[in-house]
């Protein structure tokens, strides 16, 4: 049994983050959520959960937050995160997500928080060298998104060289999936991933889905993605909470099996008995061809396992929630506003 910690959360009303509060909620921890709500949801905010509705531009909110509590850690997951996004509009993430995530870093030291967890991404590895992708590979960026996560994996590293606060770098390969207590899922506005909009293509919401290029070098031709659930990420930062008494670490976070853009509609005709009407469109500017993560490092190091790591189960479970909530978190009560 672990003591009860209380933990800041940024981006905590999100998809990844949300998943992360429930997690640390029944672990028996105490969560303070931090969202201005621009994509998160306050309905994915539990009524166990504080909640406090600003923006980490607003630095006298932050500095509210952290005199009115006392944390043990920082979750930190608020962002813009699209990569496609990111290519049309650099400035927006560049700027955005370093100058948010600089205060954020500044009023924790300040307020002497020594742990903080960071929700970085595989993206970082715009050109790999060896598949799967462990810790060791260099990072290149493979799009401004990218690049604004290094940014903040750096202002991390700076901070605990010069202010002892220790970080743990989870870069995420491809969150995906619900959790099992059918109260949260992938509710995104617009929507941009393929899972979700493939289930919709299922259910004729979307006339298709497209195909982002055919033509890459892959066994047939469209991306190779490492689909992830959810709760498996939101396990591994419970565990390098502990890890942190130690060290600063970082670790990439997938399944270590990659499956093509065709294989994901294939499993979505499988789980939802439907057909998926499917047009071929040219590549998305920012894509790589393959993003397949080595975990090696954190199962040997932590233990870490994924309890979810088939892509039809994983889709099974977004299919139940997309079921379930067709206009996902809208019309639903908010709990914690
Ligand atoms: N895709 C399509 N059609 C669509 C949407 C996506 O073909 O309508 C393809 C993309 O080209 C890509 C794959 O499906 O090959 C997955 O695309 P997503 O948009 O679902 O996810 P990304 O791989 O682009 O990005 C996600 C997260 C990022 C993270 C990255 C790490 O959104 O934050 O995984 O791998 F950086």
């Amino acid at each position: 049994m672990t003591t009860p910690k209380t933990i800041l959360v940024t981006g905590g009303a999100g998809y990844v983050g949300s998943h992360c509060v429930a997690e640390l909620l029944d672990h028996g921890h105490r969560v303070v959520v931090f969202d201005n709500l621009r994509q998160g949801h306050a309905a994915a905010v539990p009524p166990e959960a504080a909640f406090v509705r600003a923006d980490l531009a607003d630095e006298t909110a932050l500095a509210r937050v952290f005199s009115e509590w006392r944390f043990d850690a920082v979750f930190h997951f608020a962002a813009l995160s699209v990569v496609g996004d990111s290519m049309r509009d650099p400035h927006a993430y560049l700027h955005g997500n370093s100058v948010t995530s600089l205060n954020l870093i500044r009023a924790a030291v300040t307020a002497g928080v020594r742990k903080l967890v960071f929700s970085s991404t595989a993206n970082l590895f715009g050109s790999p060298k060896r598949i799967p992708i462990d810790e060791d590979e260099a990072v290149d960026p493979g799009s401004p998104y990218g690049e604004s996560k290094f940014m903040i994996e750096r202002a991390l590293h700076w901070a605990d060289r010069c202010h002892g606060l220790r970080s743990a770098c989870l870069r995420y390969f491809n969150a995906a999936g619900a959790h099992p207590n059918g109260k949260l899922g992938e509710d995104h506005s617009p929507e941009t991933h393929l899972i979700p909009l493939v289930m919709d293509a299922a259910t004729g919401k979307r006339p298709h889905i497209e195909i982002f290029g055919n033509d890459y070098d892959t066994r047939d031709g469209t991306c190779i993605r490492d689909y992830i659930h959810v709760c498996d990420l939101a396990d591994a930062h419970l565990r390098v909470l502990d890890a942190l008494e130690e060290r600063s670490v970082r670790y990439n976070l997938g399944n270590g099996t990659g499956y093509s853009v065709r294989e994901v509609i294939s499993s979505v005709e499988r789980i939802t008995g439907r057909t998926v009407p499917v047009k071929v469109g040219p590549r998305r500017p920012g894509d790589l061809p393959v993003l397949i993560a080595s975990s090696e490092r954190i199962r040997r190091d932590l233990g870490w396992e994924p309890r979810f790591p088939d892509l039809d189960s994983i889709i099974a479970g977004a299919w139940a929630w997309r079921s379930a909530h067709p206009h996902g978190f809208r019309g639903l009560a908010a709990a914690a506003e």
